[in-house]
């Protein structure tokens, strides 16, 4: 039966596959072969599906502090039968496990409240703010 498990290098061509649909899309950011083998070698990368990837998600640690949530993805005939919630169930246990401070996610205001779900606010302790800039625009 499908479930949510770890990638394995075998999944990549399944991974890029949904990465490159997700980039069309405009829902996604692209992301090199080589970070996604490297999120995959750590262990840090979730998929649904068998031979067929229909779902993902990273976990991107950046250090002990601060890691992001990123790439997740659905197939759209999938979508609302959980999938997407135990995706994300699964990289928040990863944190845990990986004793990460703090968890963020990069998403647009339609995923605020889906996001809310599993607890992530705007604000850190009601009072810290993420703030962002591009530092080639400046
Ligand atoms: C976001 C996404 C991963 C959710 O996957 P999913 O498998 O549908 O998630 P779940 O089934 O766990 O949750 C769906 C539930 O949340 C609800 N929901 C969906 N979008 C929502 C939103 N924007 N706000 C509030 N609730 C929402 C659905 O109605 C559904 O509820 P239901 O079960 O009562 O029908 C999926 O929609 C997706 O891949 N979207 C495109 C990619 C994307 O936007 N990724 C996020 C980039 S940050």
């Amino acid at each position: 039966m499908e479930s949510v498990r770890r990638a394995t290098q075998k999944d990549m061509s399944g991974i890029m596959g949904l990465m490159a649909k997700g980039v069309r899309e405009g829902l996604l950011v692209r992301r090199t072969k080589a970070d996604i083998l490297d999120d995959i070698r750590d262990g840090d990368c979730f998929v649904f599906g068998d031979r067929r990837i229909r779902g993902m998600v990273f976990l991107a640690v950046y250090s002990r502090k601060i890691a992001e949530l990123r790439s997740l993805y659905v197939e759209e005939p999938l979508r609302s039968r959980g999938v997407g919630g135990m995706l994300v169930n699964a990289a928040l246990e990863r944190a845990r496990q990986k004793k990460v401070m703090e968890v963020m996610t990069i998403t647009n205001r339609a995923k605020e409240r889906w996001f809310g779900r599993f607890g992530f606010k705007e604000e850190l302790n009601d009072f810290r703010v993420a703030m962002f800039l591009r530092p080639t625009d400046t």
